[in-house]
């Protein structure tokens, strides 16, 4: 996969995407959004892909959307040219994978709602995250009003969207907004290492497992349960389930084949 402001490498089965404006803060520009919609929707039907990192390199993990390119438009521009924005952050968050943001340094604006859109974030002891929309006259538009609240609930992420304060790593992690926080250098591995572990589950429970988390947000709790039974006996359809049982009878370690 080629692209400008992005990069895209698998190995191991793992995808990891790196933005790559270093020179703006991988600030997000249209064509960010636009090349991240593509990969996403290439990496989500790659059968050689069973995780995806997504990370901003070991500096900064991006300072938010492109104010100098949003400094120009009016809001049709908007709701038509970010429109990108909105498909990249979804097709990531209903990506039958795994998605970890590993973040080093700033993750604000649009680059906090990126990591909101992946499943789990690990972070470097030097992050900081912010919604800092407000102070430049507008709201957090890719998803912070609502992914945010649904994560660490309405009174914390009013508090971060009204001020606009930025918050450090050990916040983040105190307020739960991030899984994990490591040292700078070690992001990506560990970031790494949580990949291996996912692509070593049964991929057809794990994206089932997401799918209950992600559609049942959407439902009421009866509906959610109901959703959550149709998977749970799904499963039982599977390779994977048989593989499972049978190796935790034999004493043995399971050997997922993702059927
Ligand atoms: N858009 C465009 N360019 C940006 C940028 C952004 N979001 N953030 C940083 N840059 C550029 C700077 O303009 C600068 O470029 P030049 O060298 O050409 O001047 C370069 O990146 C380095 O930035 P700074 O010199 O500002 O670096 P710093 O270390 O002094 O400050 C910072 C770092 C505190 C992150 C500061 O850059 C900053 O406040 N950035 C903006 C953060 C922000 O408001 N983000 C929200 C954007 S709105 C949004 O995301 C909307 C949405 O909901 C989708």
């Amino acid at each position: 996969m080629a692209f400008e402001t992005i990069l895209v490498e698998i190995e191991e089965g793992i995808a990891t995407i790196t933005l790559n404006r270093r020179d703006v803060l991988n600030a997000l520009n249209s064509q960010v959004f636009t090349e991240l919609a593509e990969a996403a929707e290439n990496l989500a039907v790659d059968d050689s892909v069973r995780a995806v990192i997504i990370t901003g390199g070991d500096k900064v993990f991006a300072a938010g959307a492109d104010i100098k390119q949003m400094a120009l438009l009016g809001a049709v521009d908007v709701a038509i040219g970010l429109r990108p924005s909105k498909i990249a952050f979804e097709r990531l968050e209903n990506m039958p994978k795994p998605v970890i943001a590993a973040i080093n340094g700033y993750a604000l604006g649009g680059g906090c709602e990126l990591t909101l859109a992946a499943d789990v974030r690990v972070a470097a002891d030097n992050a900081q995250f912010g919604l800092p929309e407000i102070k430049l006259g507008i709201l957090p538009g890719g998803g912070g009003t609502q992914r945010l609240p649904r994560l660490i609930g309405a009174g914390k992420a009013k508090e971060l969207i009204f001020t606009g304060d930025l918050i450090n790593a050990e916040e983040a992690l105190r307020v739960g907004l991030v899984n994990k926080v490591v040292p700078a250098d070690q992001v990506l591995a560990e970031a790494k290492k949580m990949a291996k572990k996912f692509v070593s589950r049964g991929a057809v429970a794990l994206s089932l497992a997401k799918a209950c988390i992600n559609e049942g947000q959407r439902m009421d709790l009866e509906m959610g349960l109901e959703y959550e039974h149709k998977c749970f006996s799904l499963l039982f359809a599977t390779e994977d389930q048989k593989e499972g049982m049978k190796a935790f009878v034999e004493k043995r370690k399971p050997n997922f084949q993702g059927k």
